[in-house]
């Protein structure tokens, strides 16, 4: 196949590519580098040997989003990760977030709808809130979102649910990732956070590394084992493989309906103490960490019910939280000493 993966020199969208051209398909990239260094094209290329297509594009920009896909015609295979996605920072610009998330999500799909067409959609288990039930199955209402992100998250849901009900010829699926960590075992790509990191993994590995004095661990006062919060922690290889895996469902013609919806988690919640305690076992650094107060809009739990991506989808996470973690660690480690040069 040939796929147009937009934002694909972003953290998650660059493992996608890899796995997708290890796969032998054919990758075009956009991205207008708001949240990504051109450099991870030819980390790309150093790990498959080959360098994707690449058009530096700005997405909000519906004339240019026209002229590529005009330039482009061939290209019905999307696989949309585009986006702003730092929660706090949405809560103090949201029609930034609005803008980017919805617009750009709107102006690809409507390049789309006039032929054969497969879409997959980077969602968020942030559309659940704080689940009633765990494990989170797919099910589960979509909560009123706690943030401008959160909210265009499940309002992009909800225009890809609209414009699949009148456009029987797009194929979509919708995945709901929890919480993507670590980086390709090469080390090559990973997450380039800007500025301070917001979630908890980038923290902890710039903690080690020496970078942040000190680990914040927010709240410890949860009704959880040992009073911290749990989330689902899934190595962004497996994820990355969810989306092969989805495309190529949807180019089989395999799927049941025209949007389909899957949870992309390891189905294990692990506390904010067992994710240090499990770094400072696989680097062998001991982390200045400090228990403050709870976050402003944080959950106490999710984690996710994988049984509909294991036996429909037919994917399965393999890697452990350890593996992530060791990943992580390797990424940090590789990109404070060569190119990228921070
Ligand atoms: P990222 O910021 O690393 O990647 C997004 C990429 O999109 C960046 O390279 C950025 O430069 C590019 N981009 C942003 N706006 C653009 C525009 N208008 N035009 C062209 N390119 C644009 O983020 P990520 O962690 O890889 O996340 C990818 C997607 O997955 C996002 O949609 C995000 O909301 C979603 N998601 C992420 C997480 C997570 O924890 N990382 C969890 C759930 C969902
Ligand atoms: C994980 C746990 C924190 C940082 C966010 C988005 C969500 C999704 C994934 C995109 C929580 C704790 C964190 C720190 C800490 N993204 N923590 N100290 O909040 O589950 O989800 O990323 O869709 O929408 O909200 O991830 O990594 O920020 O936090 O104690 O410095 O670590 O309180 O319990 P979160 P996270």
């Amino acid at each position: 196949m040939k796929v147009l993966v937009t934002g694909g020199l972003g953290f998650i969208g660059s493992h996608v590519v890899v796995e997708l051209q290890e796969r032998g398909h054919e990758v075009v990239i956009v991205d207008d580098l708001s949240n990504s260094s051109i450099k991870v094209l030819d980390q790309i290329e150093s790990i498959t040997g080959v360098k994707p297509l690449f058009e530096k594009l700005d997405l909000r920009v519906k004339k240019d989003v026209q002229d590529f896909f005009s330039k482009h015609s061939d290209l019905n295979n999307v696989i949309h990760f585009a986006a702003f996605k730092a929660v706090g920072e949405s809560v103090e610009k949201p029609l930034d977030y609005y803008e980017n998330n919805l617009n750009s999500l709107i102006y690809v799909l409507q390049n789309l709808l006039n032929k054969e067409s497969r879409f997959i959609f980077s969602s968020s288990c942030t559309v659940y809130g704080q689940a009633d039930e765990l494990p989170i199955t797919e099910n589960a209402s979509v909560k009123p979102a706690e943030s401008p992100y959160g909210n265009s998250k499940k309002v992009g849901e909800e225009i890809i649910r609209d414009i699949c009900k009148v456009t029987p010829g797009l194929n979509a699926i919708a995945l709901r990732y929890f919480n993507p960590i670590g980086s390709h075992a090469t080390a090559k790509i990973g997450e380039l956070p800007i500025g301070a990191p917001q979630n908890l993994v980038p923290f902890i590995t710039q903690t080690a590394i020496g970078l942040r004095d000190q680990l914040s661990v927010f709240g410890d006062d949860y009704p959880t084992k040992d009073g911290t919060a749990i989330r689902d922690y899934i190595h962004v290889v497996d994820l990355a493989k969810a989306h092969v895996v989805a495309l190529e469902r949807l180019d089989a013609g395999k799927n049941e309906t025209n949007l389909e919806t899957f949870n992309i988690g390891t189905g294990t919640g692990s506390t904010v103490m067992e994710v240090i305690d499990t770094f400072e076992e696989v680097s062998g650094k001991s982390l200045n960490y400090k228990i403050v107060p709870r976050r402003a809009g944080d959950i106490t739990a999710a984690y996710a019910q994988t049984d509909r991506a294991n036996n429909i989808l037919g994917w399965k996470a393999q890697s452990s939280l350890k593996e992530a973690l060791e990943s992580a660690w390797k990424w940090e480690q590789y990109v404070r000493s060569d190119v990228f040069g921070k």
